[in-house]
This record gives C-alpha cells, sequence and structure tokens, in this order.
C-alpha cells in the first residue's frame, strides 16, 4: 500500500489507522474538517514514519466542491492505491424522527456525501485499474432499530451502495472493502455509557488494516460483530419490533 487518501481523517478511528500505515512508510493525503488538527496530525505521522503527508480542509456536506478536491487529491498523489472513508456523525433518533431537516443532514454527512464522493473518485480510479476503496459503515446499518434507525439507514444505505459498486469495479482490478464497527470508545460516543462490547480506536484501526491487506468485502470491527449481527438480522421482525432497543 503506498498512496492513501483518507477522508474524515480527524476520526479517532481514522487517526489510529493513520498511525499504522505511516509506520509502513505510506504517503499519505488527509481530507478533514479541522485544519489545525489535520496539521498536528500530518507531524505526528511524519514522525512516525510516513514518507510525505498532505493535508486539506473538507466539510463533507459542501458537495459543490468535491469533484475539485477529489481532483486535487488526484493530482498530488497521481495514483490512488487505497481511499480510507471515515466521517461520520451519531445523530440524536428522537430529533431526527421529528425534524426532517435534521435527518437530512443526517443523511447528507453519513450518506449522501459518500456517494458523491465514490462518484467522482471512481471516474480516477477506473482509469487506473487498480487500487482499493473502503469505507467505515457500522453495524447500524445491518437492521434498523427503533433507536437509531435515521443513522442506521444512512449507513446501511452506504453499505447497499457499496456492494453494487464493488461487482462494477470487479473488472478493473479494485477492491471494495466495508467495514462496520460495532460500538468504538471515541468522541462520537463519548456520552454514551461504556460496557463490554466496546473496543479501542485502535482496536478497530487493527481490524480495519488486516481486513484491507486481505481485500475481505466486509469488515465487522471487532470480528465478534459479525456473530451478533447474524443473530440480530436472524431474529423475526414480529419479535424484533418489540425490542425496546
Ligand atoms: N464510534 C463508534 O461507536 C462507531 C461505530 C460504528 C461506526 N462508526 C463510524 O466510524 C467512523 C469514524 O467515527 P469515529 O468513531 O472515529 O468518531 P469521531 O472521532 O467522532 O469521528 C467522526 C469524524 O467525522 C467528521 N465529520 C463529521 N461531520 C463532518 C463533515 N460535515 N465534514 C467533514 N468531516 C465531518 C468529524 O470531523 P471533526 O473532527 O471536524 O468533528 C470527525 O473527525 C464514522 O463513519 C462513524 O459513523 C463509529
Amino acid at each position: 500500500m503506498k498512496n492513501i487518501l483518507i477522508i474524515g481523517a480527524n476520526s479517532a478511528i481514522a487517526k489510529a489507522t493513520a498511525r499504522l500505515y505511516a509506520q509502513e512508510h505510506c504517503r499519505l493525503y488527509l481530507l478533514g474538517r479541522d485544519s489545525a488538527a489535520l496539521a498536528e496530525q500530518r507531524q505526528d505521522l511524519l514522525i512516525r514514519g510516513a514518507s510525505e503527508v498532505d493535508i486539506a480542509p473538507l466539510d463533507v456536506t459542501h458537495f459543490a466542491v468535491h469533484e475539485a478536491v477529489i481532483d486535487q487529491a488526484v493530482g498530488l498523489l497521481g495514483q490512488l492505491d487505497l481511499v480510507l472513508i471515515c466521517h461520520g456523525s451519531l445523530p440524536d433518533q428522537e430529533l431526527c424522527q421529528n425534524d426532517f431537516d435534521a435527518a437530512l443532514e443526517a443523511f447528507n454527512i453519513n450518506a449522501l456525501s459518500v456517494i458523491s464522493l465514490l462518484t467522482h473518485l471512481c471516474r480516477h480510479m477506473m482509469t487506473q485499474n487498480s487500487g482499493c476503496i473502503a469505507v467505515i459503515t457500522s453495524v447500524a446499518g445491518d437492521r434498523g432499530r427503533q433507536s437509531n434507525y435515521v443513522y442506521g439507514a444512512a449507513k446501511g444505505m452506504v453499505s447497499r451502495y457499496l456492494q453494487g459498486l464493488r461487482g462494477r469495479l470487479f473488472p478493473h482490478n479494485i477492491d471494495v472493502v466495508d467495514i462496520r464497527p460495532g460500538f468504538v470508545d471515541t468522541p462520537m460516543t463519548e456520552h454514551l455509557p461504556k460496557g463490554a462490547l466496546w473496543a479501542s480506536p485502535e482496536q478497530v484501526a487493527q481490524a480495519v488494516v488486516k481486513g484491507i491487506a486481505k481485500r475481505r468485502t466486509t469488515v465487522y470491527a471487532p470480528a465478534f460483530w459479525r456473530l451478533i449481527m447474524l443473530i440480530v438480522r436472524c431474529i423475526p421482525e414480529f419479535l424484533f419490533k418489540r425490542l425496546r432497543f
């Protein structure tokens, strides 16, 4: 893995993953909303061994700039060996179910921005005939739960999109990896009580790097979530709709 574009690079999971790629002396291009945090991360990654690190600001809800931002990244990196999309937000479900503007914002950040970015990225990557696209979705996308279905629907939309994209890019020798973390202790979830099922960003980063190296189609992170979600998906709907979670 040589040239890596990370979108949503200030996320805790993205940062932990970037550190692992820095140790492999990769060249990194980081896109994120907070330029000062990106600059700080750039220094850290160079110290850890990254061969080069470039940064640029991106608010992913500014769809109009996506094409130019991707063109700029491609112009600088040339070959895109890996694109890792990490940004996301955990919306307030109760607010979203009563206020469409809040739901739309959640869909824009968690789903539509990803689809817009992938649309521009694919144009470039298909001319390379190589590379890997990895997107952090969520186990929440596997089944709609009443406590979190706006976020779950947005993440599920991306997972379905990736499934189709995988087939489209297969003849072009481009792999598409859907990374589905469970509960991870990051700024996004700092308000939630923690328990035995929780993982650290570093644990998830290990799973991300391993899953990408093995070109897995779907990576549950940590791996035990594959079994949990298999069970969750098997619960009959007449029972599932009665579960208060
Ligand atoms: N934590 C979990 O339990 C969990 C579970 C399953 C999936 N995930 C997914 O994992 C990914 C990484 O999240 P995380 O857990 O590492 O949380 P995090 O540290 O809070 O990272 C979320 C990142 O998304 C960025 N972001 C949000 N809105 C944005 C926007 N409009 N434009 C650009 N960037 C924006 C944030 O930018 P700022 O730094 O500028 O705020 C932040 O860097 C997300 O896709 C999340 O949905 C997380």
